[in-house]
């Protein structure tokens, strides 16, 4: 049977583990940076979120993106990856005192600042440095996209950004203070959107929040538009690579830009999502009332995504080659929502089968229990690899 992936290799590590396509992912990376390079102004940062093993960091780092870093953890990891601090973005609602300091020693780019009284508490932290802390403001542009609730954050009353509303104040606040330097505005509307229209519509409110932020005379020189871009999930070998093209264009078409000023993107699932598949052994394969159950060797605390989301990832047999059976493909997790999928067609499976739950590169592995986490390099091909996932609730010591 035809398959992508490196079968006997597979056959010899130990399951569950996520491998990695690096060759897929160098040629993401390349697309991402000569689409975004067709205009002069384009900078684009990795959201580290997205996958934050140190292999992966570092091939994205040597593609020359930025990191956009939500703790202080992801900005330590984003350096030890190589990426320049100068390239680094730090947001988040809740940054800690040592995350901000940490973020003030290593004089990153920007933080993205959510709330005034975390500006102030930076304004207080870089002066006890004697810096001045770069900032821009998340605002919320109360432009809904079309995508799951849970990953939706641009509207108006959430926990992320600040209100339109306030916008100017907060600004102006900003100004006044002694150790702060005011350089743009910071937006993210959710994410997986495969919609352009609602970028178009985030492209329309920036526009007329710069024209409010004109006619006061506050000078913009950044405007950082988040990420969100979607991938396929119902068809990765259709597209392996997400459309940069129409991403980076509908925002070239879109924003009216001040002269100088840049505009930034924080690009995690579409850079990270396709390149990885979480690689499961079928244990056993139960026959229930009505239902068939492939019972496998992951579960939810492997990739959590479908029980958190029900978010759907494309399920493989890559070893059996028959034709395919309905299952509910489910985990081993003493939790009824340990379930991958229900009522999906897969290739008629056995015990020993391998499985793969493909598009899992983003918000697979960095979103699994680990403890003890094993690398072991696969020796598939030098430029591809696996790492062991190993979960914290199927170890019956702890
Ligand atoms: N910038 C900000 C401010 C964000 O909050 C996010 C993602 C990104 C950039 C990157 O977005 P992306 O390009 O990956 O869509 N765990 C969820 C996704 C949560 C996304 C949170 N924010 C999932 O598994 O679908």
């Amino acid at each position: 049977m035809e398959t992508l992936f490196p079968i006997e290799k597979f056959r010899a590590t130990r399951t569950p583990f996520y491998y990695y396509d690096t060759t897929l992912l160098r040629k993401t990376i390349e697309d991402v940076k000569n689409e975004a390079a067709k205009y002069d102004n384009f900078v684009v940062h990795y959201a580290v979120k997205a996958n934050v093993n140190p292999k992966i960091l570092k091939i994205i780092s040597e593609g020359g993106l930025g990191a956009d870093c939500v703790s202080g953890g992801e900005i330590e990891a984003a350096m030890r990856a190589g990426f320049p601090s100068s390239g680094i973005v730090f947001a988040g609602v809740g940054k800690a005192d040592w995350e901000i300091n940490t973020a003030l020693d290593a004089n990153i780019f920007c933080f993205n600042v959510e709330s005034v009284p975390e500006l102030e508490v930076i304004n207080e932290l870089a002066k006890a440095k004697g810096k001045t802390a770069n900032v821009c403001f998340r605002i919320n542009p109360e432009v809904g996209a079309h995508t799951h609730a849970n990953i939706t954050t641009g509207l108006a009353e959430n926990k992320f950004g600040i209100a339109m509303s306030d916008m100017v104040p907060v600004i102006e606040r900003a100004l006044s203070l002694e150790n702060i330097n005011f350089t743009g505005l910071h937006f993210h509307i959710g994410s997986q959107i495969l919609d352009m229209h609602d970028f178009e519509q985030l492209c329309l409110r920036i526009n007329e929040l710069q024209d409010v932020l004109a006619s006061k005379g506050i000078k913009v020189e950044n405007i950082n538009v988040g990420g969100g871009l979607g991938i396929n999930y119902d068809d990765p070998e259709k597209d392996p690579v997400p459309d940069f093209k129409s991403y980076f264009k509908t925002f070239a078409n879109g924003l009216r830009l001040r002269p100088g000023q840049k505009v930034h993107f924080e690009l995690g699932r579409s850079i990270v999502a396709q390149m990885g598949s979480l690689i499961t052994k079928v244990l056993y394969v139960k026959k229930g009332v009505n239902k068939l159950f492939c019972i496998v060797d992951a579960g939810m605390t492997d990739l959590i995504r479908p029980a958190l989301y029900h978010a759907s990832h494309k399920i493989e047999n890559i070893t059996s080659g028959k034709p395919s059976e309905t299952y509910d493909v489910v985990g081993p997790i003493c939790e009824s929502s340990d379930v991958f999928a229900k009522d999906i067609p897969v290739g008629a499976c056995e015990r020993g089968d391998l499985i793969a739950m493909r598009s899992a590169g983003a918000y697979g592995e960095i979103m699994a229990s680990q403890v003890d986490k094993g690398v072991a390099n696969t020796p598939a091909a030098d430029c591809q690899w696996a790492i062991q996932a190993k979960t914290l609730s199927r170890r019956e010591e702890l």
